[in-house]
Parts: structure tokens; sequence; C-alpha cells
């Protein structure tokens, strides 16, 4: 069944700090979000706050996924419920390795007595691992430890195909990604769209758009989300940036921060 992630007026502050200033949003099964915007205006305060991040503290607004409220949820609770998040900086988890935690993190959704035998796990992860043209060994190396950039990228993908959550949220999954390893981190989101699949992608870049062409694009600034459009809106921030936003909007350009 397809889901709906709202997100209703989030304010999310980190240490006293109001980073989020009344984020809306609402993604449902079958579509696919962008959020574009500069640096440090809180695209991954948002992916953090929506998947628990303790650091990330919501002040206030509401976060649902159907009608069960996310902020209740643990972490671990949130994934269970079918929210998947692709890391900007994807941690390395030294002595796991990837094929035992990505075989421990599909059963840790599943009920006791329903988990994948290991012969569906093997030929998936190989079917899959083939379609992303990664080299097998990669599954019996440690988590990430390692991994190139381009790699942990990847590695990204394979965990949201194998995992198939509800909804996902991809942290700029093409950064630093060589042109081919961009057609192939396309190719595995394409992969999975569906109509039981709701996805927000963060990108600074128009040309991951390029090949996965977004239901609607959105603008954040300053913790807020202040244009919504489609594709085509992605394509003029791309050819003349943000300044005619920020003019139309009556914007100070002041600096909101730097990068976490
Ligand atoms: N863990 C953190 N501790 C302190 N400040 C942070 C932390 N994470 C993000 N920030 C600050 O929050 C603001 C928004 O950051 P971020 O959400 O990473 O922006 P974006 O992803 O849009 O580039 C920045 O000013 C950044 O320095
Ligand atoms: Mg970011």
């Amino acid at each position: 069944m397809a889901s709906t992630l709202t997100i209703k007026d989030l304010h999310v502050a980190i240490e006293d700090k109001e980073i989020l200033k009344g984020v809306n949003l609402e993604i449902k099964g079958g579509e696919i979000h962008a959020i574009m915007g500069p640096n440090g205006t809180g695209k991954s305060t948002l992916s953090s706050a929506i998947m628990g991040h303790p650091k990330y503290e919501v002040t206030s607004g509401s976060i649902t996924l159907d009608e069960e409220d996310v902020l209740e949820m643990e972490v671990d609770e949130r994934a269970r419920a079918g929210l998947f998040l692709a890391m900007q900086y994807p941690s390395e988890i030294n002595g796991v390795t990837n094929s035992d935690f990505l075989r421990t993190s599909i059963n840790a959704r599943r009920e006791e007595g329903q988990e994948i035998t290991l012969m569906k796990f093997i030929r998936e992860l190989d079917k899959t691992m083939e379609l992303l043209e990664m080299d097998l060994d990669m599954a019996q190396r440690y988590l990430n430890e390692g991994f190139s950039g381009g790699e942990k990228k990847r590695n990204e993908i394979l965990q949201l195909m194998m995992l198939k959550p509800k909804i996902a949220i991809l942290d700029e999954v093409d950064s630093g990604l060589d042109i081919d390893a961009l057609k192939i981190v396309s190719k595995g989101i394409n992969e999975m769209r569906s109509s039981d699949f709701g996805c927000l992608i963060i990108t600074h870049y128009q040309r991951l758009l390029n090949y996965i062409t977004p239901d609607y694009v959105h603008v954040m600034m300053q913790g807020r989300i202040v244009k919504s459009g489609g594709p085509e809106l992605a394509q003029r921030l791309e050819s003349e940036g943000y300044d005619w936003i920020k003019a139309e909007l009556g914007i100070e350009d002041e600096t909101v921060g730097q990068e976490a």
C-alpha cells in the first residue's frame, strides 16, 4: 500500500540554534521530490530530523507516516515503519560486513519466523549488485570501510534496493560521482519507482535530475521551503543560480551558516 509522509510546520534546532523554521512537505508513494538549495540551509538537518538523529531537536511541528506519529518513534522503529535515509556522509563500521549488515537490516524489519532465507538473500544481493555494477567482493568487506566516495554512494543505493522502504530520503547521493557512476545510481533509483515508493532527493545539481525526472522540485533557503515547482525549476536554478529567487522573495543575502 502506498504511504504518505507528511511534514507540517517543522521547526528543528541544533544546540539551541534554530535551523529549520517551518518546513511543510508531503511525499506520497509514487512521487519523487527533489530539494535543492544553497549550502547550510538545512537540507541535511531535515533528513536527520525525519530519521530521528538525537542531536536534532524538533521544537515544534509534526512528522507523520500515514496515521503514525514519526516523532514518537525510536530510530529503529522509523526504519521498520518504512523510512530510509541515504546519508550525505555514510558511516564506516569496522567488523560488520556489508552482507551481514544488509541481512540483519532486512530481518530486523520482518516478524519473527519471517526472516529472509540465506539463499533468497544471496540471490537478491547478487542480482542487485550486478545491476549496480558493483564488485561482488564488496559484499564481504566491512561496511563502507575504505570504500571510495563513489562506492559509498553506490552502496547506499544497494541498501535502498535491498531494504525496499516505503519512503526514502537520499541526501546528496550524487555528490562525488563520475558520470558513469551517476548513471548507475540513477538506474537503481529509477528501478525503485513504483506506486508504493516515495522518494525525496536532496541534491545540489540538476544533472542527477537529467536521469531521474522528479515530479516536484522544492527550493530550501534559510530553513524553509521557499519555492516549489516542476522539473523546469531545477533547470532554471542550474542556469541562473539562486539570486532570482532571493530577489523575488526579498530575502537578504546573509550567510546562513556553513555546511556541516
Ligand atoms: N551536528 C551539528 N552541530 C552543529 N551545527 C550543525 C550540525 N549539523 C548542522 N549544523 C548547522 O546547521 C546548518 C544547516 O546545516 P545542514 O542541514 O547540514 O545544511 P545543508 O545540508 O543544507 O547544507 C548549518 O549552519 C550547519 O553548520
Ligand atoms: Mg547537507
